[in-house]
């Protein structure tokens, strides 16, 4: 294995992996260093500035352990904190977007339902991201917070699951949605289950191979590539590092982590 110099990766707590498999999958000779900020999740009931404050506090943590960029593995984070990182720091950061545009050009319909957390949905840069999409194609947005906590306990085919799902997207098909964009890293983990509430009426689309794409850009572009063919190695760290939500990182990776407690 590798002993490259990593790359910091960061969510509100699990929903990240889901990018972080991508980001595994893309760039396999990479190193990364995942934090999971659990003690602070969700951050989508937070405020903007919170948020500001809090996303600039974990990625000097991820600097301080010699990261050579970032990828913010949040929605939420990316969209109220990605440009206030991007003026303190200067390494590649890499944020996630909704796959709105390929949803707007794809959809047959003229109808996407967008699912993602309420700060998200509040932001000034996700609500200029649906005007540059919107006209032609509807663009339906629905806030979902029952979901983060349901993935951050691993609870992802459960009656409970699929009621909470039921709720959200039900509506967006019946306005005639044929795309549903999860806006929410989260929300990967209920890929399946959400596919048996859809029952085929919609496409899915995430982003995690889109920030895999973009990372391996960046690298490129600034010769931070790691040359060595070597497979990387991951570490976790977690703000609220307990043997459950050990448990439960370990069953969403789907293999056992040891999660470290940090800041
Ligand atoms: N996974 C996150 C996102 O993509 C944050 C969810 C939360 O903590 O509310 O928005």
């Amino acid at each position: 294995m590798s002993d490259a110099i990593p790359i910091g990766v960061f969510d509100s707590g699990v929903g990240g992996l889901s990018i972080a498999r991508c980001l595994q999958r893309e760039l396999p000779s990479e190193s990364f260093l995942y934090f999971a900020d659990q003690k602070y999740s969700p951050y989508g009931s937070k405020s903007a500035s919170w948020l500001e404050a809090r996303t600039e506090l974990v990625a000097q943590f991820l600097l301080e352990r010699g990261c050579k960029a970032l990828v913010v593995a949040c929605n939420t984070a990316t969209v109220n904190s990605i440009s206030a990182l991007r003026e303190k720091i200067e390494l590649p950061i890499v944020g996630v977007e909704p796959a709105i545009k390929p949803a707007a050009l794809h959809s047959k319909a003229g109808v996407v339902g967008v699912l993602a957390t309420a700060q998200t949905l509040r932001a000034d840069s996700f609500c200029t991201l649906l005007d540059k999409f919107s006209g032609p194609v509807k663009l339906l947005t629905q806030a979902c917070p029952e979901l983060v906590g349901l993935v951050e306990s691993a609870n992802l085919h459960s009656e409970e699951t699929i009621d909470a799902l039921r709720s959200y997207i039900e509506p967006l098909l019946d306005l005639g949605a044929d795309h549903i964009v999860l806006g929410c890293t989260h929300f990967s983990f209920l890929r399946e289950s959400i596919a048996q509430v859809i029952g085929g009426r919609a496409l899915i689309l995430d982003a995690g191979a889109p920030v895999a794409a973009e990372l391996r850009r960046q690298l490129g572009k600034f010769d931070l590539l790691n040359a060595s063919c070597a497979p990387g190695k991951i570490s976790f760290y977690s703000s609220g590092a307990t043997s459950l939500a050990a448990k439960n990182m370990s069953l969403l990776w789907g293999s056992p982590i040891e999660l470290r407690e940090a800041i």
